[in-house]
């Protein structure tokens, strides 16, 4: 409510701020978390939740009129399609040299993603998070995140003759012939009820394509884990459809927050000023460091230090599609969730996702996310003439990630006499370098802020998502997100409340 003072307020409800509510509430602590997204908790029309992939409607994107989808073509032709402008589940937010994809709504990208729960390597720890203590991550955090996320492994044994991993077998085949290691991952999907969808004895969901916008059925996002402990301890509010546009000093050493409420047109209906003591920004790698940038420039929060919206990446991805000979289809019908990977890091610094490809017709393709060793670095800043923030980053700069795929993959196809894809992301076009699903850093741990992710110059100010993250996680970033968050929460609670 306007005027209303909150202990703890946090901004975003993805995977560091339902980490933080969650954590703060059984400390005691009443939390509010303010979300610009809808609830997603009330069916459509249609009587679902969410839209399927192949037939995006409003729900699909956020307030956009026709969609973006990442694959943009088919054999050659255009596949994006109007849609009625509302705030739907899956924001392409385009930046001038990249679009970055994110979930918008109550759990935050956990609505949108692919669920793949990777902890990264050991070996790899260093240059992810080079100031935190490997020992306690591996030892409690990263534990405590897959548990805290419901974390689960495929039966291999039904993994191996299930029609809907036939793709996956087929690039698990493809993987080996060229000698790179095949693992596989695990998945906040519950993978029970998989196979239930395939017995034909439950309602479809990942077997039905759902994934992009959203889960009808089994996935585990945020809304049925943490979001769910955290709302049961009866500290936690949550305000969705309000996106926060301020945040400044007052008096007392607290803080004023001011929160713009909007309708499903994505127009302002009430402005809204509320205090907190203390003030989480968790809104995401992109929208935390649009929000710093922005106070930092104009002066409401003067002091943040030079740190803020600088080391940004993309975790490196790049996506490709290699075409098959005729005996090696992929399937027609393909579970939208992944459950492995080809695993070239060490050699060539690629990781890719073997990936679904739902079109629920044979496509002979083979398709892979890449995850890659990309040293490119960008940063945001403040434009003052369009009232935005930018963000550096150039399309050329991920030529070093293409270059890490083709270590998989010219291999690949030099092995089993195949070719690129060219009409996926447009005609005759290989690589989908437009993009990234894992926005990470602008708000780098212990460079923007302190080793435990407060924000330095404002005390009761905290980050406590994927910004505080240098770029790269050289896996998918959830498990690492949620896991620093634990880690990082842990600290503040014992320490500053
Ligand atoms: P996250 O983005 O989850 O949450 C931020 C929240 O803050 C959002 O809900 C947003 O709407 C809200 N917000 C932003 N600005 C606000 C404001 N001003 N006021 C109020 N609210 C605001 N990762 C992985 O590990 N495995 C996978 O399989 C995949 N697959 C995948 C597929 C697709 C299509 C996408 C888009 C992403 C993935 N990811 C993934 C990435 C993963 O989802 C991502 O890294 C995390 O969601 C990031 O978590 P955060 O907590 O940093 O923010």
């Amino acid at each position: 409510e306007n005027g209303a003072h909150v202990p703890v307020l946090v901004i975003g409800t993805g995977y560091g701020g339902s980490v933080a509510a969650l954590r703060l509430a059984q400390a005691g602590i009443d939390v509010h978390m303010i979300e610009m997204g809808m609830a997603w908790d009330a069916p459509g029309a249609d009587g679902k939740i969410f839209a399927n992939t192949t037939n995006p409607d409003g729900r699909s994107y956020w307030l956009r009129t026709k969609t973006e989808q990442p694959l943009s073509n088919f054999l050659g032709f255009p596949i994006d399609r109007d849609i009625p402008r509302y705030t739907g589940i899956l924001d392409a937010e385009n930046f001038s040299g990249i679009t970055v994809y994110q979930g918008r709504g109550v759990g935050g990208g956990s609505l949108v993603n692919g669920g793949m729960a990777v902890t990264p390597k050991r070996e790899n720890f260093g240059t992810v998070l080079p100031s935190v203590n490997a020992d306690e991550m591996y030892g409690t955090y990263y534990p405590r995140a897959n548990a805290g996320l419901g974390v689960n492994n495929v039966d291999l044994a039904w993994w191996e003759t299930t029609d809907c991993y036939q793709y996956a077998r087929v690039g698990r085949k493809h993987a080996q012939r060229s000698g790179f290691p095949f693992v596989f991952v695990p998945n906040v999907y519950d993978f029970e009820y998989m196979k239930r969808e395939a017995a034909g004895t439950v309602p479809k969901s990942s077997l039905a394509g759902e994934i992009l916008y959203g889960n009808n059925f089994a996935k585990k996002s945020l809304q049925k884990t943490y979001i769910a402990q955290a709302k049961a301890t009866g500290r936690v509010a949550i305000s969705p459809l309000h996106k926060v546009t301020s945040v400044a000093p007052a008096a007392g050493g607290r803080y004023t927050v001011a929160i713009d409420q909007i309708n499903t047109s994505g127009d302002t209906t009430a402005t809204k000023t509320v205090t907190a003591d203390r003030v989480f920004f968790a809104a995401g790698s992109v929208g935390t460091s649009k929000l710093l940038v922005k106070l930092k420039a104009t002066g409401a929060l003067p002091g943040l230090n030079a740190e803020i919206g600088k080391g940004w990446g993309d975790n490196g991805n790049v996506m490709c599609g290699r075409a098959n000979h005729l005996w090696d289809p992929t399937g027609s019908l393909q579970a939208s969730m992944p459950t492995a990977g080809i695993d070239n890091w060490t050699a060539g610094g690629a990781f890719a996702e073997v990936a679904p490809l739902p079109t629920g017709i044979e496509t002979f393709a083979s398709f892979y996310l890449s995850i890659t060793r990309n040293p490119n670095r960008a940063a945001f800043s403040w434009n003052a003439g369009t009232g935005k923030v930018d963000l550096s980053w150039q399309t050329a700069w991920k030529q070093p990630s293409i270059n890490a795929a083709k270590t998989i993959f010219d291999k690949i196809n030099a092995k089993e006499g195949t070719i690129y894809r060219t009409d996926l992301f447009g005609v005759y076009k290989i690589w989908g370098d437009h993009l990234t699903y894992h926005p990470l850093g602008g708000a780098v741990l212990n460079k923007a802020t302190d080793n435990h992710g407060r924000l330095h110059g404002h005390p009761g100010l905290y980050v406590i998502d994927g910004s505080l993250i240098p770029g790269n996680t050289t896996v998918n970033p959830f498990v690492t997100i949620t896991a620093l968050a634990e880690r990082n929460i842990e600290k503040i609670i014992a320490t500053d409340l």
